[in-house]
């Protein structure tokens, strides 16, 4: 198995119709969740809702603080919303309690975030297996698979500070799929990478939704990596404001102009439910 060489994220609409396949992977609905900060209530999220099909990859953009991670965070049961509801393969887990919410979470969601989040003193096989090793069901993978999977075969006895950056995010990605997730979740996945590895690595979030028809959703602000997305989910101040297909767009620049003419739209004006 190996990483593809192509340098243009090409559209693939390999998307199985949810009629086929029961309930879809995520409807959000109404999703708000405000909070605190000293005497100020902040409105973090202000009733979104969103649909995502199986094996679509949707990409999530906006500007610092208009509530990606929050709703990023919403979906994946670790905070829970004021109001609205997270349907993940047909159960609310808002409405979830511990300990169904955590067993729910282990089993339905795969995580990625900008930092990797990588055990220092576990090798690359045992960072990908920690989740079982803490609780969670094995998927249908082994470590040894994933990491072939994502191009780290011979990488897998390596420590994380014997790894370039780009290649413990592989890890990670390794690490979130190893449970056979519904939905792998990425906030700001190629934030703290170089634009190239950053590319890399949008290759293989792209190759893994193809072959392995998961669901990828990934938090972003940066337009060359939301091109590789099916769709493209715009929130400003808490709100929804446009969702659009990346098929419209040439390249990442046309979809740069585009996204920049919607936030430019005050949020009050451009608010989609
Ligand atoms: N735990 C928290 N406590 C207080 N305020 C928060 C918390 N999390 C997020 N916020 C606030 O909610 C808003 C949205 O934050 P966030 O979802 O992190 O935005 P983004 O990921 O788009 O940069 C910001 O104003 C942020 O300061
Ligand atoms: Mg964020």
């Amino acid at each position: 198995m190996s990483i593809s060489t192509e340098t243009k994220p090409q559209p693939s609409p390999n998307i199985v119709s949810a009629s086929d396949t029961g309930p879809l992977p995520l409807e959000v609905r109404d999703l708000t969740k405000q909070f605190q900060q000293g005497a100020t209530t902040v409105m973090a999220l202000d009733g979104v809702s969103l649909s995502v099909s199986r094996g679509e990859f949707v990409a999530i953009m906006g500007a610092s603080g208009s509530g990606k991670s929050t709703l990023l965070n919403l979906i994946a049961g670790m905070t829970r919303p004021d109001r609205g509801q997270v349907l993940i393969d047909g159960i609310d887990i808002a409405g979830l309690k511990e300990p169904q919410l955590t067993q729910t979470r282990r089993r339905k969601i795969g995580l990625v975030f900008q930092s990797f989040n990588l055990i220092p003193t576990l090798t690359a096989c045992d960072n990908v297996l920690l989740p079982v090793l803490s609780g969670g069901e094995p998927g249908p993978w082994s470590a040894e698979e994933l990491l072939e999977r994502v191009g780290l075969k011979e990488r897998r006895q390596h420590r994380p500070d014997a790894l370039s950056g780009g290649e413990q995010q592989r890890v990670a990605i390794a690490r979130a799929l190893i449970s056979n997730p519904a939905i792998l979740l990425a906030d700001e996945p190629t934030g703290s990478l170089d634009s190239v590895t950053g590319q890399t690595i949008c290759r293989l979030l792209r190759d893994l939704r193809n072959d392995l028809q998961r669901t990828v959703i990934v938090v972003t602000h940066e337009p060359a990596v939301a091109m590789w997305a099916d769709r493209v989910v715009v929130l400003s101040d808490g709100h929804k404001v446009a969702e659009f297909a990346t098929s419209d767009f040439s390249d990442p620049q046309a979809l740069a102009a585009h996204y920049q003419e919607i936030v430019c739209i005050p949020a009050a004006e451009g608010v989609i439910r």
